[in-house]
């Protein structure tokens, strides 16, 4: 029997999904992204779980989208299913997710990792958009989120190029956030994640929101969506307890409330 294409654990509040198709350096077929939508769904709504993090293996994170899925698709089977409509659900968690990439990511790969809050990559790590190479285009926010993260120049570089840029230009390019020897990748990413996890997930939750505004309105609503969120926190529990552990000089202990 085959074995699950996504493996799911929890570690504490955290948990971690490993894509686990081997086989075809976890190119994301339609079973597979699915089972992530379902699982970062199920962890986004999980009250025990307070951050995600989403690997691949020491070789890929992911090699794409699964061309032998898509290679016979016409446009009516495509269009009429909204085909990778569906993915995006990924960004839209409102709990942190963090991409623990290592080897490839490239075209849906690197997409899944953008749709994630923040990318740690493994010094191994190779990113690209190559759909050019296959005939198309990126279909899943590589053209959109690779702009806004790493700016036009980079961007068109890479989508009409299809080359793959290392982990040392990705990071100074402000694609991935730090760049971690590839054995220390998963420890790294967890010990982020569980980091994240251990803060007030209501304060937790409205930065990552907040962040997300920010490319979506103009810096006057930005500024002002974030205020009002910052006066909200007041009504929490955990806003007095932070402050008040650290008038006491104890650390804060956060019921997420
Ligand atoms: C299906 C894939 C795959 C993919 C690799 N494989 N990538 N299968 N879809 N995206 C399979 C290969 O067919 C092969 O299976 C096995 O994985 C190992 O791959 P090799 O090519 O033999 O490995 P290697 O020589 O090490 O080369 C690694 C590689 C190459 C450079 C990453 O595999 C590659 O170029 N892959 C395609 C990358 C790509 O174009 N990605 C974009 C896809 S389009 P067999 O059975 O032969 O052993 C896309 C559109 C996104 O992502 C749109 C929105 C989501």
């Amino acid at each position: 029997m085959a074995s699950k294409p996504l493996k799911t654990e929890t570690r504490g509040r955290v948990a971690i999904l490993t894509l686990n198709r081997p086989e075809a350096l976890n190119a994301l077929n339609s079973e597979l992204m699915n089972e992530v939508c379902d699982a970062v769904a199920k962890y986004s709504a999980d009250e025990k779980i307070g951050a995600i993090v989403i690997t691949g293996s020491e070789k890929a994170f992911a090699a794409g989208a699964d061309i032998k899925e898509m290679q016979d698709q016409t446009y009516m089977d495509v269009f009429m299913s909204d085909f990778f409509a569906r993915w995006n659900e990924v960004a839209y968690a409102r709990k942190p997710t963090v991409a623990a990439v290592a080897g490839y990511a490239l075209g849906g790969g690197c997409e899944l990792a953008m749709m994630c809050d923040f990318i740690i990559a493994a010094d191994n790590a190779k990113f690209g958009q190559p759909e050019i190479t296959l005939g198309v285009i990126p279909g899943m926010g590589g053209s959109q989120r690779l702009t806004r993260a790493v700016g036009k120049a980079k961007a068109m570089d890479l989508c009409l190029t299809g080359r793959m840029m290392d982990a040392e230009e990705a990071e100074r390019s402000g694609l991935v956030s730090r760049v971690v020897p590839a054995d220390e990748l998963l420890e790294t990413a967890i010990g982020a994640a569980e980091k994240i996890a251990n803060f007030s997930l209501p304060a937790v939750m409205m930065a990552k929101e907040s962040v997300n505004r920010s490319f979506e309105v103009p810096l006057d609503e930005g500024l002002r969506f974030e205020r009002r969120l910052f006066h909200s926190l007041f009504a929490t529990e955990d806003q007095k307890e932070g402050m008040t552990a650290f008038v006491e000089k104890r650390k804060a202990g956060f019921k997420h409330r």
